[in-house]
């Protein structure tokens, strides 16, 4: 910073004079920013998209043979928003991933404050999350969380390649800054727990008991969600989810809300039209449904999708607003 003392900044006589005065010491004019810092409602930054699992799960084929777990940590494909200037995060505050793991394969065991969590596609049994020490089976349809510092590594014993989505509040964190990672402690490159693998676990929702609340939940086949349950209350701090089930033919009404949304695909085939861009799904594909993005499900036959949703950061912060409803008073 320049040695600038009070009486020459009072002395300054004109505008232009001022100006580089105060920008050799950290200060600038509020009435002359190069660009607003207020505006009337959310700007559109990220890109309504869509990504296929037929695709991804050729590209992970590829890297199952050129690359290996004890090299990457973790084989996965970042599904990057194509907005400008961004590499890294599917919405502003949440990342998802295709990852998959080959035969007899352990991806080391690690924590970091990032909150996670999985949903499966496609394994078969005898493969697993171990959370803290404990090893819970992984099929498909399941979602399994791995909360903010818990230990998680994955591994794989049966005879098929395993492959799931992750979901994870990184760019959140990046952004606020409390990133801590770490290796497990006393990492011997294959997973500790002998037990076989469990669903009895806090951090997984079976997809089979998923679809038997589904089956009891109140039908709202035309409802922004269809009709749907929500896993976990929230699931993660930052992150909620919920399944939703989709009638044949029926568009769900549109949605057009401050959180972040991100849709993946568990049964059915359909389409999400995001901001008037309509993408056409099948199992295991990806819709972003950024901010602000009016948007709306149609499926060709019964599908269900995972909604996964930054709800509960607009929420807590007070942010959480939808078109149409009254914003949260304070
Ligand atoms: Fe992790």
């Amino acid at each position: 910073m320049q040695q600038v003392d009070r009486d020459q900044l009072a002395q300054a006589a004109t505008l232009e004079e001022l100006y580089g005065l105060i920008e050799g010491i950290g200060i600038a004019p509020g009435w002359a920013k190069p660009t607003p810092s207020l505006w009337p409602e959310p700007h559109k930054t990220f890109a309504p998209a869509h990504w296929r699992y037929e695709q991804a799960r050729g590209a992970l084929d590829a890297a199952g043979r050129l690359i290996n777990t004890a090299l990457a940590e973790r084989r996965n494909l970042i599904l990057f928003n194509p907005a400008a200037e961004n590499s890294y995060g599917t919405v502003r505050t949440l990342v998802a991933a295709y990852q998959m793991i080959m035969p007899g394969e352990w991806a080391r065991a690690h924590r970091h404050t990032p909150n996670a969590l999985r949903l499966i596609l496609d394994s078969e049994p005898g493969t697993y999350t171990e959370v803290d020490g404990v090893k819970i089976a992984m099929e498909p349809g399941d979602v399994l969380l791995t909360p903010n510092w818990s230990s998680h590594g994955h591994g794989n014993d049966s005879p098929a390649r395993a492959y799931w989505l992750d979901f994870l509040d990184v760019p959140l964190v990046q952004l606020l800054e409390p990133m801590f990672f770490e290796p497990a402690e006393n990492e011997s490159g294959e997973a500790k727990d002998d037990a076989p693998p469990t669903t009895d676990s806090p951090f997984v929702f079976t997809l089979a008991d998923t679809r038997k609340r589904l089956d009891a939940a109140p039908s709202d086949p035309t409802g922004p969600f269809g009709t749907h349950v929500e896993l976990g209350n929230p699931a993660l701090a930052t992150i909620a989810l919920s399944m939703m089930r989709l009638s044949a033919r029926t568009p769900t009404a549109p949605l057009k809300t401050t959180a972040n949304n991100i849709y993946a695909v568990v049964q059915g085939a359909g389409a999400t039209t995001v901001d008037g861009e309509r993408f056409a799904w099948q199992r295991g594909d990806v819709i972003a449904a950024p901010a602000w993005r009016p948007h709306f499900h149609e499926a060709a036959d019964d599908a269900l999708i995972l909604r996964v949703s930054d709800e509960p950061v607009m929420r807590k912060l007070g942010f959480y607003r939808v078109e149409g409803q009254e914003p949260q008073a304070h």
